[in-house]
């Protein structure tokens, strides 16, 4: 009898891990940086910002119920990567900021969010998903940031001529 139930057990342990094994998983991508000049897009002047939290979240489209959270940090790059099992076709989902440990970039943007299609229903068979970069800023402005502004609208205006 004892046999039997190990046996059993044993059977439902390879039929659980078979099932896990089979759903799909995602890993989502993306990067945060400082921005130091507080213009909310990336200049040369912005650096990666490691420490960084970051929380993904799906929710429901019809009923905006929540299916998945799964929270994360930025490594030494300023990169972050988060698992997310199962396929959120009908869902909504996006990285958001939570918060950031360096105590001279802590600032949030008005844009704290980017959305990410987390199905393969759609013909994306990829397993990486890339979420646009997020970034903090600083309280202070560089100086160094007039001269980089200066140059990248007057580059804008050239390509107008
Ligand atoms: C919300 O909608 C999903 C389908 O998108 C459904 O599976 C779930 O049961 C619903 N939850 C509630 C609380 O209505």
């Amino acid at each position: 009898m004892a046999r039997q139930i190990a046996v059993f057990a044993l059977i439902a342990v390879c039929l659980f891990g078979f099932t896990q094994a089979h759903q799909e998983e995602f890993a989502v991508q993306g990067k945060v940086y400082c921005d130091p000049c507080r213009v909310q897009f990336e200049t040369k002047l912005s650096k990666s910002l490691s420490g960084a939290f970051v929380h993904l979240e799906c929710r429901s489209i019809s009923n905006s119920t929540k299916t998945i959270e799964v929270d994360g940090k930025t490594d030494a790059n300023g990169f972050y990567k988060l698992l997310v099992t199962g396929d959120h076709e009908e869902e909504y989902c996006e990285v958001s900021l939570k918060e950031s440990n360096n105590q001279e970039c802590k600032d949030v943007m008005e844009v704290d969010r980017a959305r990410v299609g987390l199905t393969n229903n759609n013909g994306d068979k990829s397993i990486e998903r890339f979420a646009n970069a997020l970034g903090f800023m600083t309280r202070e402005v560089d100086p160094a940031c007039v001269e980089v502004l200066k140059e990248l609208f007057t580059n804008l205006g050239d390509d107008q001529d």
